[in-house]
């Protein structure tokens, strides 16, 4: 053979046995996947294959045309093909689906029921720790640990989200928010920075109510201090934007040849945020010794206190624990409420309907409650009820999480699905597929793909939620079909958190200003909304769910009387 052609034939060699290797894996599947009887989809390549990861993006979505039926191996591939297809693929196959691919079998489930079922039986169906071990990065927390040593992390890691801590979200939201419009109406005409405002806002939220640091909105926190090679920001910034690479390809292959230099930077982000934690640790510690308790409403005090005070091992953190859960805070709690944040704004852009709506409440509810930095958080917050709507609204429609994964645990548990019971081995996935659930036309009516915060609203005869004036807001359609926050004993922590420092941020900018998008040169009012609506419909799952393009779209804020005259 002549030796130029030894690479070729080696190469040959090496796709003939992964071929084979794929067949051999997905004939294995098939085998346990056809024992279910539910439709079954066959991807070509796994979803974790690092060129999926890296390439898929831009290269499945080509693939998936390819004609003659071959395109559809290619279409449910990507980590987040559901969040496009919402309810489609389950309506025409049904509440649930078996999805293999020469690695995995996943059951995708939409049944209201069952996924109730799922996410309350928490000893049965457990998080697969394959997926969640990379999420230590600082250390085992209460996101990533199972049974007896979950509960310990949860009975320390969830009182601190209590009402004294809503309040301080409360106070600094409204702080933050009314800086961030100052900022905005400095600039002059149109924002197309909302996204990235709205992560700032969310992280100075988080770090007053979470950490005790306060920041007013345009400091700059650039800056490394002294110690640091990374500001604050950029560290905990790097550490996310690397997350997902780390969370499927797992911690060990992200200094592998060919990972892009972007993900290698992973690594210095890390360390300077753990550097970070570190010292908040170390100065809650010397207030403590010092028995200053002025700041005891953030978080992180309440987390150091809390392990203090625990008598034994068995009831507190150690130092690893506690840096693992304080990163943990930071990584659930910072861009899941900033993009909701970026949604609602851009939704209500193109529904000015809505902003009326809003400011109707905002305005008669708090007429004598003084401008917003006098408003008190006990007084205030539960007589927002529409605020609150349009959160549970957009979440439904535009979910941080769009799915949760779950594996049978401890022997073969049953499932009622569709009101007929199987029995699913140990070791099978379930997905909890939320972009379904939350927008089957059976669960919400004809029109569950629109955004409509009013479909929340109710009288007092359904009563659950909380009261405003007079309206209140309504539990979801059907048992099990939302969970934006997830649900049972592992249900978000920081939901309240979240949903206060929505309905203060929704309140502040929407009680004097309003908001449109800015229309490009010879385009007409529908043509605007249209593309508005493009951009919001061009989402892709990060490591929370964010628009692809937001900057494409300005926002132009006007103060209500001026548009009014106008
Ligand atoms: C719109 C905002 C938010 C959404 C949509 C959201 C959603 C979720 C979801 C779906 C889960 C998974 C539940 C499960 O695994 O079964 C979760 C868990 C968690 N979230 Fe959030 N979250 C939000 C904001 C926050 C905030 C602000 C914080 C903290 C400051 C936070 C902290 C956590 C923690 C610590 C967990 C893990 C709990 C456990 O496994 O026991 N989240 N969140
Ligand atoms: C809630 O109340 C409204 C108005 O009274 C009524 O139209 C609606 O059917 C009720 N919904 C439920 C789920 O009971
Ligand atoms: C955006 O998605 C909604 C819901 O699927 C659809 O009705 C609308 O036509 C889409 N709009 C654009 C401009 O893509």
């Amino acid at each position: 053979m002549h030796p130029y052609l030894l690479p070729l034939y080696g190469l040959l060699v090496l796709t003939t046995a992964w071929t084979l290797s794929s067949l051999f894996g997905l004939y294995q599947n098939y085998q346990k996947a056809r024992q279910f009887g539910f439709p079954i989809i066959i991807n070509a390549v796994n979803f974790q294959n690092p060129f999926v990861v890296f390439l898929g993006p831009r290269v499945l979505p080509s693939l998936s045309r390819i004609p003659f039926g071959i395109g559809s191996y290619f279409k449910h591939i990507s980590v987040d093909w559901i969040t496009d297809d919402r309810y489609k693929t389950h309506q025409r196959l049904g509440n649930a689906i078996s999805i293999i691919d020469p690695k995995w079998l996943r059951i995708f489930i939409t049944d209201a029921s069952a996924i109730e079922d799922v996410m309350n039986r928490r000893k049965d169906f457990t998080k697969p720790r394959v997926f969640y071990q990379p999420v230590e990065i600082l250390g085992p927390n209460v996101d990533t640990v199972e049974g007896a040593t979950w509960q310990r992390h949860r009975k320390i890691t969830t009182p601190p989200f209590n009402e004294r801590n809503s309040a301080l979200v409360w106070k600094e939201s409204v702080r933050q928010a009314q800086q961030m419009l100052t900022f905005w109406l400095e600039q002059g005409k149109s924002i197309t920075g909302t996204s990235a405002d709205t992560l700032t806002l969310a992280l100075h939220v988080l770090t007053a109510a979470g950490f005790g640091q306060e920041y007013s909105f345009s400091s700059n926190l650039q800056a490394p201090p002294a110690g640091h090679q990374l500001s604050y920001r950029d560290a905990l910034n790097d550490v996310l934007r690397g997350f997902l690479p780390l969370i499927i390809c797992g911690p060990d292959s992200l200094s592998k040849w060919y990972m892009p230099k972007g993900v290698k930077a992973v690594g210095l982000a890390v360390k300077e945020f753990k550097q970070y934690m570190k010292e908040m640790v170390t100065r809650e510690r010397q207030l403590i010794e010092k028995r200053d308790s002025s700041n005891h409403a953030n978080l992180i005090s309440s987390l150091v206190r809390a392990s203090e005070d625990g008598k034994s091992a068995s009831q507190s953190l150690d130092d690893d624990e506690i840096l693992g859960n304080l990163f943990i805070y930071n990584l659930a709690g910072h861009e899941t409420t900033a993009n909701t944040l970026a949604y609602v704004i851009t939704l209500l852009s193109i529904n000015p309907d809505y902003q009326d709506w809003i400011y109707e409440e905002v305005t008669q509810v708090l007429q004598e409650a003084g401008s917003p930095e006098t408003w008190q958080y006990e007084e205030v917050y539960p007589r927002l009820p529409r605020c609150l709507a349009t959160m549970l609204e957009t979440v439904r429609l535009f979910m941080s999480v769009p799915s949760l994964m779950k594996i049978a645990t401890d022997g073969p548990q049953p499932l009622t699905i569709d009101d007929k019971e199987y029995l699913l081995p140990e070791g099978t996935f379930v997905v909890n597929n939320f972009a379904a659930s939350h927008t089957l036309p059976r669960y919400w009516g004809s029109d569950s793909l629109h955004w409509k915060p009013k479909r929340w609203i109710g009288t007092e005869d359904n009563i659950t939620g909380m009261k405003g004036f007079g309206e209140i807001v309504k539990e979801a359609p059907v048992r099990g079909c939302y969970k934006p926050w997830g649900e049972g004993p592992r249900v978000c922590p920081g939901k309240k958190f979240a949903q206060v420092e929505f309905v203060a941020v929704l309140a502040t900018l929407f009680k004097e200003w309003t908001v449109r998008p800015q229309s490009r040169p010879g385009e007409t009012s529908q043509q605007t909304t249209e593309r508005v609506q493009a951009v919001l419909n061009d989402s892709r799952l990060e490591i929370t769910l964010q628009m692809r393009n937001p900057t494409s779209v300005g926002m132009i804020w006007e103060r209500r009387s001026e548009r009014l005259q106008g």
